[in-house]
């Protein structure tokens, strides 16, 4: 089954009397185990799409799909429940909690998700270490460099074990080192525990080291999955449906 499906997804907004069509007509899926950037320039619509998969905004028209379901059909309760049990998102600015060490950042989502506290303790230990910063856990972000702080964000989005992981633009604050190191590791996850990643970025230089890319342009997505079939990475996804 597809973990994400857009099925002629449009989406408009209106700017008191001009309205902008943000996306046209966009077909699009994601696959346990996918590794994809979408590309495009400044306002095709990349951030407006990653907001639409990780159902924090909803389409005009067309159907959008969530491990099966149609969003348009869930309540908001049930949108909260789908959102933090399938979703992990790093953000652009990390967003990491300044008085807080980096284990307690990592910890943070999963107070929704009614664990003990050693178990939470014992959770952000192991995604720090799938960052490899557990020598970290102790330092506040304001003693981690930019790409330390990105990879806190990076465990924080994995702690719950999210279905998909969404960024926007993960490397835009990161310097280019960094930002490559960031995308190694991203994949090293994703072929090594299937985490499927869905992110945006401008920069071309990270473009080579991705598994599938598509593209946006003024609000039209075209995309080179057909070209680039999966590898047995795909294969090897663990499942995290139990994950509450
Ligand atoms: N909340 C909003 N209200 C009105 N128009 C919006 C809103 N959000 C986005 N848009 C418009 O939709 C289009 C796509 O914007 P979006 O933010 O998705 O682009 P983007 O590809 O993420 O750009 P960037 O690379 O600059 O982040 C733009 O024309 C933008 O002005
Ligand atoms: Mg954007």
């Amino acid at each position: 089954m597809n973990l994400v499906e857009f099925e002629s997804v449009t989406k408009r907004y209106q700017l008191g009397e001009v309205q902008v069509t943000a996306l046209n007509s966009v077909d699009f899926t994601v696959q346990k185990g996918d590794f994809v950037a979408i590309t495009g320039p400044s306002g095709s619509g990349k951030t407006t799409m990653l907001n639409l998969i990780g159902c924090l905004d909803s389409a005009t028209s067309g159907e959008i799909r969530v491990a099966g379901q149609a969003v348009s059909q869930l309540s908001d309760r049930q949108l909260d429940t789908l959102r933090s049990r399938t979703y992990g998102i790093i953000f652009q600015n990390f967003n990491l909690v300044p008085v807080l060490s980096a284990l307690e950042n990592v910890m943070l989502p999963l107070y929704l998700h009614r664990l003990s506290k050693a178990e939470m303790r014992r959770r952000a230990q192991a995604s720090l270490a799938a960052v490899n910063l557990s020598r970290f856990a102790g330092f506040r972000p304001d003693q981690l460099s930019g790409g330390q702080r990105q990879r806190v964000a990076v465990a924080r989005a994995l702690v719950t074990e999210p279905k998909l992981i969404l960024a926007d633009e993960p490397t835009a604050s990161l310097d280019t080192a960094s930002a490559l190191s960031l995308v190694e590791l991203m994949k090293q996850l994703n072929r090594e525990q299937g985490v499927t990643f869905v992110f945006s970025t401008h920069d071309q230089r990270l473009l080579q080291h991705v598994k599938r890319v598509v593209e946006l342009r003024d609000g039209h997505l075209s995309d080179s999955a057909a070209e680039a079939p999966l590898t047995a990475a795909a294969e090897l996804t663990t499942d995290t449906s139990e994950v509450a």
